[in-house]
């Protein structure tokens, strides 16, 4: 079994082993890494998230999803009989999503934060990785 969903540090993975994972998966902490792709606006929308404030939404692809609120989910809340099902809804919000990325304009753009959101931290991946090693380490020696 495969533990994910808010896991952003060492601790979060030992306690996920401890109770009985096999493996973490961490997606949102990397999404701030150096070398990650995500936009710009995506990567500061998160890092400026100072608590759990995220939602979830079917408004970018039709979809149910985890993300940071914004104009557009917040436009779309009185309209979700509108939304589209996937991957209708996803195709119509691409063109604005793209839009959005070039002007770095977090209210239009699909902004998905897992709840850990808060806690997440920017550096190259490597770093992190050795980061998480070392947080697990200061927890309990690796059998
Ligand atoms: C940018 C992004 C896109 C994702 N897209 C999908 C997806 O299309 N389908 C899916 O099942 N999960 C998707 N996820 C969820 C991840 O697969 C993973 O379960 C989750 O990110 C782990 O939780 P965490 O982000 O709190 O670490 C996505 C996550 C992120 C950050």
């Amino acid at each position: 079994m495969i533990a994910t969903g808010g896991l952003m540090d060492g601790r979060d993975i030992r306690a996920s082993l401890a109770a009985g994972a096999s493996a973490a998966a961490l997606g949102t902490a990397f999404l701030v890494s150096t070398e990650s792709g995500a936009p710009r606006a995506h990567k500061q929308a998160i890092l400026s998230t100072v608590k759990d404030s995220t939602v979830i939404t079917r408004a970018f692809s039709g979809r149910p999803a985890r993300g940071l609120p914004n104009a557009f989910i917040q436009k779309l809340m009185s309209h979700e009989d509108a939304i589209l099902p996937y991957p209708l809804q996803n195709a119509l919000t691409r063109a604005m999503r793209a839009a959005a990325a070039r002007q770095a304009n977090p209210e239009f753009l699909s902004l998905w934060a897992g709840q850990g959101v808060a806690r997440a931290r920017s550096m190259p991946a490597a770093e992190l990785v050795n980061c998480l090693v070392a947080e697990m380490a200061a927890i309990m020696p690796s059998k």
